[in-house]
């Protein structure tokens, strides 16, 4: 049976709070997870994957790879997959393989971010879901786990990063 978990809200007063999300689930996350991006167009995904590339040791420039689609970042703790759907169906996005990413048939195994990933035809295993959103409090991230490690990760998140004060 599936185990399900609570997700885990976290507001996002500014992008500097987003970005430090990103970092604390760079520093965090096992190697092989994949992080399935929801939200509109300048909601924060590629503020967040920032961060994220960083708490890896990335340092090269980060952009959404709208038009490249998927960008591979090798310099750092780990490898990153990085990548944007936004401009496919979810018959076009299944022709890219991304699997092959995942299940470790072609790629060294890292952390993969995938923008948009609502266009996904279908989902990885066992992916981080992260939901970025804006509401009239504010931007918040809505995060659903689906394994006990994700959701152990998500349960002692530091004051620091629920209060926004990194
Ligand atoms: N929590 C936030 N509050 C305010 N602005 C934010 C926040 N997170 C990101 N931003 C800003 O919003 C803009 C769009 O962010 P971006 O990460 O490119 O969005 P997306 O990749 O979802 O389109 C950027 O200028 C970024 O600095
Ligand atoms: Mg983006």
């Amino acid at each position: 049976m599936a185990m399900d978990w609570m997700p885990v809200v976290i507001t996002l007063p500014d992008a500097e709070a987003t970005y430090a999300l990103g970092h604390y689930l760079g520093q965090h996350l096992p190697i092989g997870t994949v992080i399935l991006l929801m939200g509109d167009l300048g909601s924060g995904k590629t503020t967040l994957v920032k961060g994220l590339a960083a708490a890896l040791g990335i340092t090269e420039p980060i952009n959404s790879p709208t038009f490249t689609l998927i960008n591979e970042y090798e310099q750092g703790r780990l490898p990153l997959y990085h990548v944007d759907l936004y401009r496919l169906e979810a018959a076009a996005a299944d022709q890219l393989y991304l699997e092959s990413y995942w299940d470790g048939s072609e790629f060294v195994p890292g952390i993969m971010a995938i923008e948009w990933s609502e266009h996904l035809g279908h989902h990885p295993p066992e992916p981080l879901e992260l939901r970025l959103s804006y509401h009239d409090a504010g931007r918040q991230a809505t995060l659903r786990p689906s394994t006990p490690c994700q959701a152990a990760l998500l349960e002692t998140l530091p004051d620091a990063i629920l209060a926004n004060e990194i």
